[in-house]
Parts: structure tokens; C-alpha cells; sequence
């Protein structure tokens, strides 16, 4: 994960890097840095939060640059602590480097490192890139551009990197295999970042560094080259679409709060121009040219990580009943490795909201490499996900910032049910049961609307429970998936201990947790409703306190619990949307009320780009 910016130019520096650390601060918080050219490098870091590196540059009347970097961190190898944060410098004083990703054969080089007398002084996987490349430099005597690529050719495993050098201190250069980086393109000035947020204020060409490139820069002029071959290649340059306040928080106290309440609008957004008015038939323009090639498959495979992975398992119930095709959801780090069963007779897809997940992009990889078609849903343009896929969706849900998914998890349901309907609607079947969904489809950005304008039910709901020490989810079908991801929210953001399990599944084992302090919460539907009304009676006889969160109004269910929460009717198959929005509110509430920092929740980072 980690978040990185680097600056060439006539501004100063520091400010641009300040500014874009705070934006990428959603990708790691547990330390932050600054490198900058300034007769020879200048850094001070941190462990904290981005602010506390600003405080403390202040502190240390910091001097002002022209060219800089920074980072702000997500620890894979080594505590977060001032010695551990990056920049790393080599132990010659000329290079400082920062770096997502992990360096997989850090120990060997390291040894190799030390049997040379240089001896490292973090815990990181980062420090011995930069080592080798001082050694390499003072050792063979060639340019900073050479040093750092002869070092790379060294290097197994995932980075994204930008280096300074003291004795070149008006170039730039940075690399990438694995890890998002992405290149603004200003007037007499670069600023290169993990991705567009930090750049959006001073330009909006971008250029997508692809893996095993390396950029170098001064502050007219770039060039990248591969970094195996030593040649140059041309790149586009592509422009930021989205405006800057859809990642500012607008006057919300938290961007989670924001992205919940935008649900309405990016719903809608992820359907604009798919329903076709006069005859009810998707258009997904993405899958246009491979759907007959989707078809033909014999299954299908879902794979993802996470809330995307909950969002899956809904998408897999709904291809399955509209489309009659087999679907696994797998994942993404298990497929990886698995020795799975995958070849051209299958289909996967691939759920990510930031497009930059590894264990997905692995998975994608590994999947292209055994002959299978690949079909991305994703919500960031250009991501990497996004480029390697054959083909895809976007979700078209605008950015994400907050750490727990929200709006992205309901995008991805909602465009998961316009593929579902799409192949249906091509393969002739269930015509009845699809138009019926459409229409409520077309109905559903103003039932999300219905619950968000009234949430003081569920805030109410959230005030008695911010003592509990452990949460239980349950929902049958297409809502167990609801009571995974209901479950994850509450633990990401609270530190409540939460599980999601099918209803019925509850007494094979949870049920023996069931005393008067485990809050049940039963998302309740038509469907199945006698069936989840027994498991409720199962809980309450044991003791337990019950949240109903429902779309089956009955009066008994007021009568055995005081925390009933309503949502509209809608079609079953994104139902899962309507009930998930009131657990996005109440974990928000309750973390809210536990005083937890609902943006940045301790050890998570918003885009994992390690494995
Ligand atoms: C596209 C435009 C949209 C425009 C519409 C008009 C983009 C990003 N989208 O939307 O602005 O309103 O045409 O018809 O410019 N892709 C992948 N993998 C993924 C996601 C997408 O390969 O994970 C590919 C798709 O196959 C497609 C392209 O990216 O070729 C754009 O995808 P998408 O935005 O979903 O297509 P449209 O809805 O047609
Ligand atoms: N592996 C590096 C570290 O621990 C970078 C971590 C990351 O990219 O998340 O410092
Ligand atoms: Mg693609």
C-alpha cells in the first residue's frame, strides 16, 4: 500500500508533497517522511500521521526545495517507527529512495550488502534497494539513471520507487513493477504519485507508468524506458476526468459518512447509459465484443478480495439463477496458489474497487497465463486490474476514499446484476423475471435515497450497542453475503469482533456464544421468512439481544425486538443493497460513538497493494 510523491519543478516542494501525502493518506498512516534537494539531501520523518511530519518540518524550520519526495506508510517489514519510515537513505548519503511494495529477496541482498561492508540499519525490505544502488554507483562509477537500474534487474518482487540523488540533484527517477504509479504532466514541472489525487491540483495529463519501466525527469523533460532493455517507449497521456471535490469531504465529518450518503448518486451512475430506455435491454459497451466468448464458457470464476469478494458471492447467486451458468467465487490470494482447474473453457472475473489489488492482479495474470478470458469490474480508470484484463465494467462510482468500502460495494452489486441481466437477455432466458428486475432497477437510486434520508432510527440503534466486545451477523441467500460484509464493516472500523454466518449455519457452532451480551443482527426477508424467524426465536430463547434489519414488515418482529430497522421492497436480487446500507450506518455509528477514526482504522489501508 503506501502512498508516494515526488516533485520537480519551480514550486516549492515540500507544499506538494505535504498536500498530496494528505490525499494518499487513505493508502497508510503509520508513518510519513520527506526527502528534498537541498545541498545534498534533507529528510525528516516520522512515525504518525502525515500532520505530525508537518508539525515537525515546521519544528525543524525544514528547508524549501524545488525537488522532493515523500511517503506516507503502510509497515509490511519492520515496526512503524522514524527509523523504519521512508525515505531510506544509502549509507554514502547520496541516494534516498520510497518505495510501496515489498522487496521479496531483501535477506539476500543484505547479505550480500554487508559481506561488502555495508551494513543496514532498518528493519525494511526498502533499505537494501537503496543500499545496493549506492553500492552499485560508488562501486562502478556510472550515472544515477544506470545505478538505479542496474539495482532493479537485482530486485525480485513488487515496487513502485522514486529516487533522488545528491550529485544529479535536478533529476527525477522512479520505477514501477506491481505497484501504481502514475506520472502528472505540468508546464515546467513533474509530480509523480500512487495515484491522480496529489496531481489533480497542478495538471490533468497523466501518463500510467507500466510494470518494468523507469521514468527519469528533470523539470522540462521525461523519458521512459523499459527497464530490462534499456529502451525508450513512447507513452499517451491521459486526463483526469472526476472533479476535485468528489475527493474532498464536503463539509461531512469523514469521507465514509460522505460515500455513504453519495449511494443514491453513484448507484445511479454505474447504470447511466446501460438500461436502454424503449427496450429495456442492457448495453454494457465494455463486454460488447466478448460476450458471445463469455457465453460459450462452461463457468464462470469470481475473484476478489475482501468487501469486493462479499460483493461477488451476491453476483454469483444472481448470474446463477438469471443466467443458469456455474459460478465459483474465489479469493483472489487463494486462486493464486491453488492448483485450480482453469483454462480457456472459463471466465474470470475480477472485483476491485481501486483496480490495484495484488492478490486480484496476480490472480488475473495467473488466469490469462492457463488460456482464460478475463472481465474486470472496477471502479478506478486506467488501474492496473483495469489494463490487464481483457475486458470489463466500470462501476463508474466516482473515487473512494474512505477505508471502508461503502458505495463501491453497492456499485459493484448493482453492475454485476446489469452483466447477469445481459447475458440473460442474450441467451433468451428468464426474460420475465429480468424485466421485472429492471424495472426496479430504475427504482432502486430512489429507495437508497429513502433509508439515507432517515437515519436517526439506526443511530438510535448504534448508541446502545458501542459496549459490546463481539457482533454477530446472520442472513439466508442472497442476504448472507449482507452478513459478511455487515460483520466486516463493524470490525474494520469499531474493533468489534463480527461474524458473518448463514442463519442456519449458527447452530452448527455460534450458537454456543449466545448470552445476553452478543448482539444478533438477522437481516430479514419475504424469502425464507418462517425459516429466520425460528432462527431469531433460537437467539432470543438463549438470551440474545436481536437487531432486525427487514424489508418484511410483520408486527411480531416489533414485538421481539425494539431495534427493527425497515428498508424498502425491492427484487431479491439486489435487495442485498437495500439491507446492506443500514450496516454501513450503524458501524459508522457506533465507531463514531467509540471515538474510533473512522477514515484511517489502525492497520488498514485502503488499497492493498501487497500481498
Ligand atoms: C465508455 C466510457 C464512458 C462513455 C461510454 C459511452 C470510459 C472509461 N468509459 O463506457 O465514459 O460514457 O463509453 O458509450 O471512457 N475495461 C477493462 N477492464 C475493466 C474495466 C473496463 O478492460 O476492468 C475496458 C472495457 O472493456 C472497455 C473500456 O475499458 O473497453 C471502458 O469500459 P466502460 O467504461 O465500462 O465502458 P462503457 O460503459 O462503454
Ligand atoms: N515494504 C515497505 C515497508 O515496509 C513498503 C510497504 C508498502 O508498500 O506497503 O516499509
Ligand atoms: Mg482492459
Amino acid at each position: 500500500m503506501c502512498g508516494i510523491v515526488g516533485y520537480i519543478g519551480e514550486k516549492n516542494s515540500n507544499e506538494v508533497i505535504f498536500n498530496g501525502l494528505t490525499r494518499l493518506e487513505y493508502r497508510g498512516y503509520d508513518s510519513a517522511g520527506i526527502g528534498v534537494q537541498d545541498n545534498g539531501i534533507q529528510q525528516v520523518k516520522t512515525a504518525g500521521k502525515v500532520a505530525d511530519l508537518i508539525k515537525a518540518c515546521q519544528l525543524e524550520n525544514f528547508p524549501q526545495s524545488q525537488v522532493g519526495i515523500g511517503h506516507t506508510r503502510w509497515a509490511t517489514h519492520g515496526v512503524p517507527n522514524n527509523l523504519n519510515a521512508h525515505p531510506h537513505k544509502d549509507n554514502s548519503g547520496k541516494f534516498t529512495l520510497v518505495h510501496n511494495g515489498i522487496i521479496e529477496n531483501y535477506l539476500s541482498i543484505r547479505k550480500l550488502l554487508s559481506k561488502n561492508g555495508i551494513e543496514c540499519k532498518s528493519e525494511t525490505d526498502t533499505e537494501v534497494l537503496v543500499q545496493l544502488i549506492g553500492y552499485i554507483y560508488n562501486k562502478e562509477n556510472i550515472s544515477f539513471e544506470e545505478a538505479v537500474r542496474s539495482a532493479l534487474v537485482e530486485v525480485i518482487g513488487a515496487y513502485g520507487i522514486v529516487v533522488l540523488c545528491s550529485d544529479e540533484p535536478n533529476k527525477m527517477v522512479a520505477a514501477k513493477k506491481g505497484s501504481p504509479l502514475v506520472l502528472g504532466v505540468g508546464e515546467n514541472e513533474f509530480i509523480i504519485a500512487s495515484d491522480t489525487s496529489p496531481i489533480i491540483n497542478y495538471t490533468r495529463k497523466i501518463i500510467y507508468l507500466d510494470d518494468g519501466e523507469i521514468l527519469i525527469c528533470d523539470k522540462n523533460n521525461f523519458a521512459v524506458k523499459n527497464i530490462d532493455e534499456n529502451i525508450e517507449v513512447s507513452k499517451t497521456i491521459n486526463e483526469i476526468k472526476y472533479s476535485l471535490d468528489q475527493i474532498e469531504k464536503s463539509g461531512y465529518d469523514h469521507f465514509m459518512l460522505k460515500e455513504i450518503h453519495e449511494q443514491p448518486t453513484s448507484i445511479a451512475e454505474s447504470m447511466r447509459g446501460r438500461i436502454i430506455k424503449n427496450d429495456g435491454k442492457i448495453k454494457l459497451g465494455g463486454l460488447q465484443d466478448h460476450l458471445h466468448d463469455i457465453l460459450n464458457t462452461k463457468r464462470i470464476i469470481i475473484t476478489a478480495c475482501g468487501t469486493s469478494w462479499h460483493a461477488g458471492l451476491i453476483g454469483s447467486y444472481v448470474i446463477e439463477e438469471l443466467v443458469r451458468m456455474p459460478v465459483n467465487v474465489e479469493y483472489a490470494s487463494e486462486f493464486r496458489y491453488r492448483e485450480t482447474v482453469v483454462g480457456p473453457d472459463t471466465v474470470i472475473f475480477a472485483i476491485s474497487q481501486s483496480g490495484e489489488t495484488a492478490d486480484t492482479l496476480a490472480a488475473i495474470k495467473k488466469a490469462k497465463s492457463l488460456g482464460a478470458l478475463t472481465v474486470g469490474i472496477v471502479n478506478t480508470v486506467g488501474s492496473s486490474i483495469a489494463r490487464e484484463t481483457d475486458c470489463g465494467v466500470y462501476i463508474h462510482a466516482g473515487p473512494e476514499i474512505g477505508v471502508a468500502s461503502t458505495k463501491a460495494f453497492t456499485s459493484q452489486v448493482t453492475v454485476l446484476n446489469l452483466i447477469a441481466i445481459l447475458m440473460a437477455q442474450v441467451k433468451d432466458q428468464n426474460i420475465k423475471e429480468v424485466s421485472h428486475l429492471i424495472n426496479d432497477l430504475e427504482l432502486l437510486p430512489q429507495k437508497v435515497n429513502e433509508i439515507l434520508t432517515n437515519t436517526d432510527e439506526i443511530q438510535e440503534v448504534a448508541k446502545h450497542f458501542i459496549d459490546a466486545e463481539n457482533f454477530l451477523y446472520l442472513g439466508r441467500g442472497y442476504q448472507f453475503p449482507v452478513a459478511l460484509e455487515g460483520a466486516l464493516k463493524l470490525k474494520e472500523i469499531s474493533y468489534i469482533h463480527a461474524e458473518g454466518y448463514p442463519a442456519a449455519e449458527m447452530k452448527h457452532g455460534p450458537i454456543a456464544l449466545i448470552d445476553e451480551n452478543m448482539p444478533v443482527v438477522f437481516i430479514v426477508t419475504k424469502k425464507g421468512y418462517e425459516k429466520i424467524l425460528s432462527n431469531i426465536k433460537e437467539v432470543t430463547s438463549r438470551g440474545g439481544k436481536v437487531i432486525i434489519i427487514t424489508s418484511f414488515d410483520r408486527d411480531e418482529l416489533y414485538e421481539i425486538s425494539k431495534f427493527v430497522i425497515k428498508v424498502p421492497e425491492i427484487h431479491q436480487c439486489i435487495l442485498p443493497i437495500l439491507t446492506t446500507i443500514p450496516l454501513q450506518i450503524l458501524a459508522y455509528n457506533i465507531a463514531k460513538n467509540k471515538g474510533c477514526n473512522v477514515d484511517q482504522p489502525r492497520n488498514l489501508a485502503k488499497s492493498v497493494t501487497v500481498e
